[in-house]
């Protein structure tokens, strides 16, 4: 009977384990992309190491550039709502319910903070990321956010397939300016899963059942709150499960507590587990474990750091600070559509042909000549200057456009007319 007793341990932890793959997609996903293609390991060092030279800055700095430091990153989201029944074509409510608890917990104004112990109450952390949904799409038109498409598969696994047109999917949005997300019917008990940062462009994005999706709606309790969806978007900002997916690992964060492993249902402060500092033990409440919805409720000022870092010049994500896609003033005419289709249109005359620019360097006004206008079909511009920060905005509405540039400083400008596969970018000198 004594030897018994181990064998039926690892019996019963595989049994654990296996229930907890089969909610928890991230992390079987993460293991199967480097088994596929091992040279993502490069990748996700190489990212690593820019998450720690910009943490390493002593100006407590999260990241970015130096002088906005504490500004607010705004991500424009596109959501692919794939359904076969009526059920899974979930509402325009339930989707802007879970934009909102997105927007709470990522600023950390979830009423429910004041359910973190408070041991670990000055360790939350408000990471000022908002997402807007979508008001400019990859072709510069207007834009719900939502694309809704009928598919005729029953369901999807971790396979990738509801980002696959041809499999009864949608193709992904431009993912260095989007955050793609797909909501739809999954196998099993499956919550959702998200890329870490790094996977191919077109893989990129988070997946969330359609119900667990948002707070209003026909949902799977406990999974009721819209926490899903703010633990996969934690991933896809690069964070990792407390316990750092081994026994007692690491997640690469200074102030979440080690622990030994994840925390189901609703624990009671203080879990100790093997490998607690300290009295406190588990953060259970963390987005990071997998506690009920409703039991968690912070990141941590270190997860906080670690999420805005990939935002930093050079590191992955640093393309959203440019993204104008929440700004509906930028669209291209038309009423908003209901549904969004995914042809692209062709330009007649290559974009880059019919762009001039005159005179640089420019002292007051700048010409923009748009010949083929007809070819753009988008036509906004913006200004960088030399920290990647957005100066100047236009609408090319004429084929000539004139713009004052008077205020801008003396210097190097990058200008930007279009997005996607029509974007045309060149530099500009002001004197
Ligand atoms: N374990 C899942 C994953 O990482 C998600 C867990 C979400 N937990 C929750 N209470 N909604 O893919
Ligand atoms: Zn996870
Ligand atoms: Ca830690």
């Amino acid at each position: 009977m004594k030897s018994f007793l181990p064998a039926v341990i690892f019996l019963f932890s595989l049994v654990v384990n296996a229930g907890a793959q089969s909610i928890c997609g991230t992390t079987a996903y993460k293991q199967q992309m480097v088994k596929s293609d091992p040279s993502l390991i490069e990748v996700f060092r190489n990212i690593e190491e820019q998450i720690a030279a910009e943490n390493n800055k002593t100006n407590g700095n999260f990241a970015m550039r130096d002088t906005t430091a504490n500004e607010i990153i705004y991500i424009p989201v596109v959501i692919h709502l794939l359904y076969k029944k009526a059920a899974e074509n979930i509402s325009d409510a339930q989707i802007k319910s879970q934009l909102d608890v997105l927007n709470a917990d990522f600023s950390m104004l979830n009423s429910d903070q004041a359910n973190t112990p408070s041991a670990f109450k000055s360790l939350a952390g408000n990471a000022r990321i908002q997402f807007c949904l979508a008001r400019v799409d990859p072709q510069g038109h207007k834009t719900t956010g939502i694309d809704r498409k009928y598919t005729s598969q029953d369901l999807f696994t971790t396979n990738d397939e509801m980002k696959m047109a041809d499999k009864g999917g949608a193709a992904s949005w431009n993912s260095k300016h989007y955050l793609n997300i797909w909501v739809c019917r999954l196998s099993s008990r499956s919550l959702g899963y998200a890329t870490p940062p790094g996977a191919a462009a077109d893989k990129d994005g988070v997946v969330i059942a359609y119900d667990v999706f948002g707070t209003t709606g026909n949902l799977r309790a406990p999974f009721n709150k819209g926490r899903t969806a703010t633990h996969e978007v934690g991933h896809w900002l690069g964070l990792i499960h407390m316990w750092g997916d081994t026994n007692c690992g690491d997640d690469h964060v200074d102030d979440t507590p080690k622990q030994q492993s994840y925390n189901f249902g609703c624990q009671n402060f203080p879990k100790l587990s093997n490998c607690s500092p300290d009295s406190n033990g588990d953060m259970f409440m963390n987005f990071m474990d997998f506690s009920d919805d409703a039991c968690m409720n912070l990141f941590t000022r270190g997860q906080v750091k670690r999420m805005r870092a990939l935002f930093a010049q050079n590191n992955i994500r640093n393309s959203f600070l440019a993204s104008f896609a929440c700004d509906s003033t930028l669209a291209v005419g038309g009423p908003l559509p209901t549904t969004v289709t995914h042809d692209v249109v062709q330009p007649a005359v290559p974009v880059a042909a019919a762009i001039k620019i005159y005179p640089s360097p420019v002292n007051t006004v700048t010409t923009i000549e748009c010949k083929g206008a007809t070819a753009l079909t988008i036509k906004t511009l913006s200004i960088f200057n030399s920290l990647g920060m957005k100066v100047f905005t236009a609408r090319l509405n004429q084929e000539k456009t004139r713009i004052d540039l008077t205020n801008l400083t003396r210097g190097i400008y990058i200008v930007h007319i279009g997005d996607g596969k029509d974007k045309f970018t060149t530099r500009i000198i002001k004197q």
